[in-house]
């Protein structure tokens, strides 16, 4: 039987041009490649963890407008069950403006639109399929009360819940406790304990601070250093893998996804972060975000290509 995961979170349309640099202010920059691609945290680990092999249910909302249906077609077209998105007659859909540089790394900024109206009585309305997930996974990119609402139900009913903490934002540290695992970026993790992440040994520093407030289960993403799993006296680096990427959008939530398919698969938190770095690592390798989510399959020849090397 796959896992069963439930993502509540946002879906937006990424509008992305690629460019030398990043504009000043007041400059005008020439870029290149204007494209649109189907993106936003939550939709983007709800493509990862469909095809990664969970029956996967997204929860969440776009607005009426010409986004919108395209957006929830692209999520049932990977198999996604899509009941739960939400047509909001109140809010654009949410969309993404993305700068990408020369290196593949990217510039985001996002507006929300309808995923800010994502609602406890959104959750209340989906309590039956999160009671009989075996992983919700969220992000910060709908309201901080909805996403504690929604840990609370899972936690009380035994369900993996597992929050990526971006964007960066600050929030109330009890928050952080509510999941089983919370997995921050290097920013994400600096704007919650105010530890800057420039190598390991202050990667160390910060995942101690978040064990002293209270987190269960720590896995901060390091890009191309890898992840950094830490539980109460047990702090483990498990390196990345080397690849030369196009397009790093989207790497996060692919490792996410692929975190909580093989958590809620039963595997080991060790295993479950290298088969993840595999994951992040190829989705660096296609432009996009939602195009990027690699297979089961690819991930899989990914790890057994290296293995052998
Ligand atoms: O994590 C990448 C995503 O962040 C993009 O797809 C964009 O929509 C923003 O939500």
């Amino acid at each position: 039987m796959p896992p069963r995961i439930v993502v509540i979170g946002s879906i937006n349309m990424d509008i992305v041009i690629h460019a030398e640099r990043l504009p000043r202010e007041g400059e005008t920059v020439i870029g290149s490649d204007l494209r649109f691609f189907p993106g936003g945290k939550g939709a983007n680990q709800a493509v990862a963890a469909a095809r990664l092999g969970a029956e996967t249910f997204m929860v969440g909302r776009v607005g009426k407008d010409s986004f919108g249906e395209p957006l929830r077609l692209g999520l049932l077209q990977n198999g996604i069950k899509c009941d739960h998105v939400i047509a909001d007659e109140n809010a654009a859909s949410g969309t993404a403006l993305i700068i990408i540089n020369p290196q593949g790394n990217n510039s985001i900024l996002v507006a929300p639109g309808a995923s800010l109206n994502v609602s406890p009585a959104d959750v209340d309305s989906v309590a039956e399929l999160i009671r009989q997930a075996d992983a919700l996974l969220m992000q910060f990119e709908i309201p901080l009360d909805t996403v504690a609402y929604a840990a609370e139900q899972a936690q009380a009913h035994g369900v993996l819940t597992i929050i990526d903490a971006g964007p960066a934002k600050k929030c109330p540290p009890d928050l952080l406790t509510k999941a089983d695992v919370l997995s921050p970026n290097e920013t994400e993790a600096e704007a919650l304990v105010g530890i800057p992440i420039t190598d390991l040994p202050s990667a160390e520093e910060a995942a101690r601070k978040f064990l002293e407030l209270g987190v269960k289960n720590l896995v901060l993403k390091l890009g191309d250093k890898g992840c950094l799993v830490a539980q109460e006296g047990y702090i483990f680096h498990c390196p990345a893998f080397r690849v030369s990427p196009v397009d790093t959008t989207a790497a996060g939530d692919a490792f996410t996804a692929a975190l909580g398919v093989e958590m809620a698969k039963g595997e080991p938190l060790e295993r479950a972060v290298r088969f993840a770095n595999a994951a992040g690592a190829l989705s660096t390798l296609k432009p996009g975000a939602q195009p990027s989510m690699p297979t089961r399959e690819a991930v899989l020849d990914f790890l057994r290509e290296r293995d052998a090397g």
